[in-house]
């Protein structure tokens, strides 16, 4: 009974997934909390991020700069309501990432306590390749991040989550763009309409990104 009990309890899960809300200023920590979580263990942000006992504390302060500065104003943050799953997507407006000078400055103790001052020169040299590989001629959303709580990966949130805002996109008639950091995440992308465009390293030492491009589906 044990085991039927768990399984109903996945699927309402991936259900929340399926019909995700955008998130409020009220949900900041909570959606800032599940991205933290997801990406303990991602190649890029590792090699991005500080190496000491603080990583924990920096890719939060991260994300809690990104989900600020560009989730919630850009309106195009998503969670499923119980927070085990969320994707910023930034407005084709914002998508070529090019933030203010009073932001670039707002930014500085974020990439700080991330990677400390010792990896700013990697914060330089990823920021840079990402965006020399950006594509710049159509308009398109751009799919910051998407991070599942690590105790529910693996059961479709991620896929259900991408699948119903890639919908909206869709219904915008919009292309879309996203770097995988992560070569297992591949698959997935490819199964929702993504093709790499471009493999690329940030630097000599880091690991690869994929660069992946979806035209939009009529559905
Ligand atoms: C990538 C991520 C959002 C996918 O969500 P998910 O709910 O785990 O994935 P789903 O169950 O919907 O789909 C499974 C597919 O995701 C991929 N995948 C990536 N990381 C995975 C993980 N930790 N566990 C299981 N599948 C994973 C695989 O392609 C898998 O396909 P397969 O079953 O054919 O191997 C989630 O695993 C995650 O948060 N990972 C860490 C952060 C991250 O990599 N974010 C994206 C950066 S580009």
């Amino acid at each position: 009974m044990a085991g039927s009990a768990l399984s109903d309890e996945a699927f309402e899960r991936r259900k929340r997934a399926a019909a995700p809300r955008r998130a409020t200023i009220a949900d900041r920590e909570q959606v800032i909390d599940c991205l933290t979580a997801a990406f303990a263990t991602d190649p890029v942000m590792a090699w991005i991020g500080r190496r000491d006992a603080k990583r924990d504390k920096g890719r939060r302060a991260m994300f809690s700069f990104l989900v600020g500065t560009l989730g919630l104003p850009g309106n195009e943050l998503w969670t499923a309501d119980d927070f085990s799953a969320a994707a910023l997507w930034v407005p084709p407006e914002r998508a070529d990432l090019k933030l203010p000078w009073w932001q670039e400055l707002q930014m500085l103790p974020s990439i700080v306590s991330f990677t400390s001052f010792s990896g700013l020169g990697r914060v330089d040299a990823f920021r840079k390749s990402a965006e020399a590989h950006h594509p710049k001629t159509k308009p398109h959303f751009y799919l910051m991040t998407i991070g599942v709580d690590p105790k529910f990966q693996g059961q479709g949130l991620g896929g259900a989550l991408l699948d119903a805002t890639l919908a909206k996109i869709d219904a915008k008639g919009l292309p879309s763009y996203l770097e995988s950091s992560n070569e297992k995440n591949v698959p997935l992308y490819k199964r929702h309409g993504y093709e790499v465009t471009k493999e690329f390293r940030p630097a000599p030492d880091a690991p690869p990104l994929w660069g992946m491009w979806r035209e939009p589906r009529k559905r």
